[in-house]
C-alpha cells in the first residue's frame, strides 16, 4: 500500500530506535529524526505529485526502509513487486542491476535509481563478451545468471535466477548441463547442494564475488559458537563453502528473516549487510544479535537527499535506460526465471 501520509518524527524514531548495528550510520536519536521528516514528507508529497512508487531493498540504511519506502525486501520480491505497481515512475533504492530489472519488466515506466554509487562487485565483475567467449567455450552448457548482473549479461543467458530460488531452479531446469554465473561462492554451494539432493548436473561457474559476503569466515562462526552455543547461524548463499556448511540456515535475505521470524530461537549470528540485522532489531527487539556488521558501500550510497533530488528532476545517470534488443532478450531470462520459481517455494533448510 503507497505511503503517501505525513510522518512524524517520534513516529519515525518508534521505528528506529532499537537498531543498534552499523555504527553511527545505523543509529539513531529523536534529534536526528527531526531533521530527516521535513526531507521525508518532501518525498512523500512528490511521490504522490508524480505518481512513483518506491521500492526499497533491505541492505539500504534503516532511516529510508521506515519512512518512504511503499516496499522493502529482497531483490526477487521487489523485482515481483515492480511489475504490480501501477505508478508511471518507479524510484529503486538499491543498486543498478536491480533497477535494470524493474525497466526490463516494466519497460512503458520511468525507473530512476538514485544511489551516488549503484555498483555491486559481482555484477561489475563479467561482461557481455566474457559470457559470449565462454559460449563458445561451453556450447552444449545453460547459462544460468544471478540477478546480480548487468542487463547486457541477462541478455546472454537463458535463464535468470536470485538467492530466493537459486536452488530450486537448478534442480528443476531441465538441462544437466550448467554454467552458473558470476559468483564463485554461490557456484560452489549449488554444486555442494545438488550432491545433498542426490541431483547429478554438472556445473561450471565464474569467479566473481561479493565484497561484503567473502569476508565471512568459518571461524567466526566456530567462535560465536563457544561463546553462545544457543545462537543460530544464518548465511547468505554469496558466503563460502565453509561459512554455508556451518550455518544452520542458508537463504537469501527475505528468507532468512522469514526464519528468524518463525524460530523459537532468539540469538543469531547474521552472515549477511547490516541492513538486515536493522530490520530484524526494528522489527523483533526480542532477538537478540551477536557479532558484528558489514556494510555494503553501494546499497549505503543512497540517501533521503539523493531521492529527493532524484524525484524532482533525475540527474541522466540516475535514468535506466536499456536498448529495446537488449531488453527483450534479457527478458526471456526473467520469463524463465519466473517460470521455473513458481513450481514451488523454495529455500534451504540445513537444520
Ligand atoms: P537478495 O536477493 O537476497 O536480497 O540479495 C541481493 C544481494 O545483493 C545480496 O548481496
Ligand atoms: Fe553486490 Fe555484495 Fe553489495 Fe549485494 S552486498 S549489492 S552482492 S556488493
Amino acid at each position: 500500500m503507497p505511503n503517501v501520509l505525513p510522518l512524524t518524527a517520534p513516529e519515525l524514531y518508534d521505528k528506529l530506535k532499537n537498531i543498534k548495528v552499523g555504527g553511527s550510520v545505523c543509529q539513531y536519536s529523536l534529534k536526528k529524526c527531526e531533521e530527516y521528516i521535513p526531507l521525508v514528507n518532501e518525498i512523500l508529497r512528490l511521490k504522490k505529485e508524480k505518481n512513483a512508487v518506491i521500492l526499497v531493498h533491505s541492505y539500504v540504511t534503516p532511516e529510508i526502509v521506515y519512512s518512504v519506502a511503499d516496499y522493502v525486501g529482497d531483490s526477487y520480491k521487489l523485482s515481483r513487486d515492480a511489475m504490480k505497481s501501477k505508478a508511471r515512475v518507479i524510484v529503486f533504492v538499491a543498486v543498478r542491476f536491480m533497477g535494470e530489472t524493474a525497466k526490463i519488466l516494466n519497460p512503458d515506466k520511468e525507473v530512476i535509481v538514485p544511489a551516488k554509487d549503484p555498483g555491486c562487485t559481482l555484477a561489475d565483475s563479467i561482461t557481455a563478451q566474457d559470457v559470449q567467449n565462454l559460449r563458445k567455450q561451453y556450447p552444449d552448457h545453460t547459462f544460468m545468471c544471478y540477478v546480480n548482473t548487468s542487463v547486457e549479461v541477462k541478455a546472454e543467458c537463458d535463464v535468470c535466477v536470485t538467492s530466493a530460488n537459486v536452488y530450486q531452479i537448478v534442480e528443476k531446469y531441465p538441462s544437466d548441463k550448467i554454467y552458473f554465473l558470476p559468483d564463485k561462492f554461490m557456484g560452489q554451494n549449488l554444486v555442494n547442494e545438488m550432491k545433498k539432493r542426490g541431483i547429478k548436473k554438472d556445473i561450471k561457474f565464474w569467479n566473481g564475488v561479493c565484497y561484503v559476503h567473502e569476508e565471512y569466515t568459518a571461524e567466526q562462526i566456530f567462535k560465536v559458537r563457544s561463546e553462545y552455543p544457543d545462537v543460530k547461524i544464518v548465511a547468505h548463499p554469496e558466503c563460502n563453502a565453509e561459512v554455508v556448511r556451518n550455518s544452520d540456515f542458508v537463504g537469501g535475505t527475505e528468507q532468512l528473516l522469514d526464519y528468524m521470524r518463525k524460530t523459537r530461537a532468539r540469538k543469531f549470528l547474521m552472515l549477511t549487510e547490516c541492513g538486515l540485522s536493522s530490520r530484524l532489531q526494528s522489527e523483533f527487539p526480542d532477538k537478540e544479535l551477536v557479532g558484528s556488521c558489514s556494510l555494503c558501500k553501494y546499497m549505503k550510497s543512497n540517501a533521503l537527499e539523493e531521492i529527493l533530488e532524484a524525484l524532482k528532476s533525475p540527474k541522466p545517470s540516475q535514468v535506466v535506460k536499456i536498448d529495446e534488443p537488449v531488453r527483450l532478450r534479457a527478458l526471456k531470462s526473467l520469463e524463465a526465471m519466473f517460470q521455473y520459481a513458481e513450481m514451488k517455494p523454495s529455500s534451504r533448510v540445513c537444520e
